[in-house]
């Protein structure tokens, strides 16, 4: 850079030996295209610089934590995700980009009585948006279960503002689903948590998740996870391990720089991983480092609370086993003495050779496994509902809030991603959900379950 001034500005020798007086016309534009240049051209260049990142500052984000409580469960909660999800929707004023496994939002409308409204009037709020000209985009896992499609093609019937693209991660990658679950609008809004696109995440399964306002530096952040989604959407082709991505796909924020943001008036950091590494651009922390990350790093307390819990591949044939997490868990306990509190949601579906694994990590001195179940509703049940839909784990410094069950696959082949961040005011309503959940009348001992 100096060199190069000098090049430029060694006058003298350029402009000869009369000097100033002496300089030919194209000596002038030369010397009016650097004064521009200058004076005007770099000041503007650098201001624009100083602008965007000013505008990506999240001075004024705020954030809630939203919760599903199935009906009829006696748990208080301050925000229902329908309610903050509709928040969302309505906020919208140019796009919405959802990723979900699934959409059957408008069943709910069948179910009047299970408070299946909740998903209906979601459904409604996805329509009004399109009818404003707000521009949706669903990226939707494919699904072999016609009623699992039922909302996505009434919505591309619906509207031309509204479009789909499906994943198939068995074409992609040779497994694995899109199992994420979350909301962006306008670049500056968004929602990442445990709930599906289904009336029965949001009335009948107990789900906690994330709602964040004005803030488009994690917005937008989110948004490329998204982008990812999109290029993948409605293409067959076999991934290679590292799939070319733009490079504005990239990220800058990650485990070991993480975006510095407001939220609720409190500076503190916060990054978004995600899997499986085949969905990575350059930057982007995997959900697995995440996980092990806020494991590895506590200190004194750990609370984990998780649907399905297998140091294992659930769905690959014969049994193979997966240490990762498991001996994270072991080695908090017995290396650093942190007390560790796991919380598993079981119900009708829960596999049974899960509970081995349990009851061994319930044998470490510092580990209690409790398990949380979620009692039928009165009147007819809904199948495959009453259950801790809940992923996420907070430790004295850090909270992680996750889309995916703790097994290998979730984390090799299947797209989920998690929120992570070390602010204060998040890991204490975070604990305190986890505390209250623990504490309750649904949470039960590891011997209740059948001798092994
Ligand atoms: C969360 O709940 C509080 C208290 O009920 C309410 O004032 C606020 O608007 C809610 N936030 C969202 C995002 O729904
Ligand atoms: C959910 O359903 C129950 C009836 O089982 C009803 O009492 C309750 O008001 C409903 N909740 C809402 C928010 O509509
Ligand atoms: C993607 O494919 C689905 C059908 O499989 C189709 O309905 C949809 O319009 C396609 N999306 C785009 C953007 O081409
Ligand atoms: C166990 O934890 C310690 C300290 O936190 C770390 O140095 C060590 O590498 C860990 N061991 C395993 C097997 O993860
Ligand atoms: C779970 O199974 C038990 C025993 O078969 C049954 O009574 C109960 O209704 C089932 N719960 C749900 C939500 O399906
Ligand atoms: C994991 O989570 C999904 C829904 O999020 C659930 O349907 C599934 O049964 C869970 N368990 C396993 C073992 O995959």
């Amino acid at each position: 850079m100096i060199n190069e001034q000098k090049r430029y500005f060694e006058p003298t020798s350029k402009f000869g030996k009369g000097g100033i007086k002496s300089m030919k016309p194209w000596q002038w534009a030369l010397c009016a295209f650097f004064f521009l240049l200058i004076v005007i051209i770099i000041p503007i260049a650098l201001t624009n610089k100083k602008h965007e990142l000013k505008q990506y500052d999240c001075k004024d984000g705020e954030f809630t934590i939203l919760e599903s409580i199935p009906q009829e469960l006696d748990l208080e909660s301050a925000n229902l995700t329908h309610k903050g999800w509709i928040k969302l929707i309505d906020s919208a004023t140019k796009t919405l980009d959802i990723a979900c496994f699934y959409m059957t939002l408008s069943e709910g409308s069948d179910y009047p009585d299970a408070n299946g409204s909740f998903g209906a009037s979601v459904f409604d709020a996805i329509k009004r948006a399109a009818d404003r000209g707000v521009k949706i985009r669903i990226a939707e896992n494919k699904n072999n279960y016609e009623t699992d499609n039922i909302d996505y093609k009434y919505l591309l019937g619906y509207s031309k503002n509204i479009k789909v693209k499906i994943l198939d991660f068995t074409k992609l990658i040779g497994a694995g689903i899109l199992h994420t679950k979350f909301m962006v609008v306008d670049k500056t809004n968004f929602y990442v948590g445990s709930a599906n696109m289904d009336w029965r995440s949001l009335a009948q399964v107990k789900e906690l998740g994330i709602l964040i306002f004005n803030c488009e530096c994690l917005a937008r952040d989110i948004g490329k996870i998204f982008s990812v989604y999109w290029q993948f959407g409605n293409t067959t082709k076999k991934l290679d391990q590292h799939p070319n991505f733009d490079d504005d796909l990239a990220t800058q924020w990650n485990i070991g720089n993480p975006a510095s943001v407001t939220l609720n008036s409190k500076k503190n950091s916060v990054f978004l991983a995600s899997s499986p590494p085949e969905f990575s651009p350059t930057g982007r922390t995997q959900d697995l480092d995440a996980i092990l990350h806020i494991i590895n790093n506590a200190e004194s307390s750990l609370s984990l609370e998780v649907m399905d819990y297998m140091p294992a591949y659930l769905y690959q044939k014969g049994n193979v086993y997966w240490p990762t997490l498991d001996t994270a868990i072991r080695n908090a306990s017995f290396h650093r003495n942190v007390d560790i509190r796991f919380l598993i949601g079981k119900w009708n579906h829960t596999r049974p050779e899960m509970y081995q694994f349990f009851k061994s990590l319930n044998e470490l001195s510092t580990v209690t496994v409790k398990l949380f179940i979620v009692p039928d509703r009165k009147g007819k049940q809904i199948p495959f509902t009453r259950v801790n839909h809940a992923k996420y784990a907070v430790s004295e410094k850090q909270v992680f809030i996750d889309t995916s069950n703790w097994s290998a696959d979730y984390f090799m082949s299947t797209a989920g991603v998690s929120f992570n961040s070390y602010h204060k005011q998040i890991i204490n309503q975070v604990q305190d959900r986890f505390d209250r959940d623990w504490n309750s009348k649904y949470t039960h001992d590891l011997s209740i379950l059948p001798d092994l």
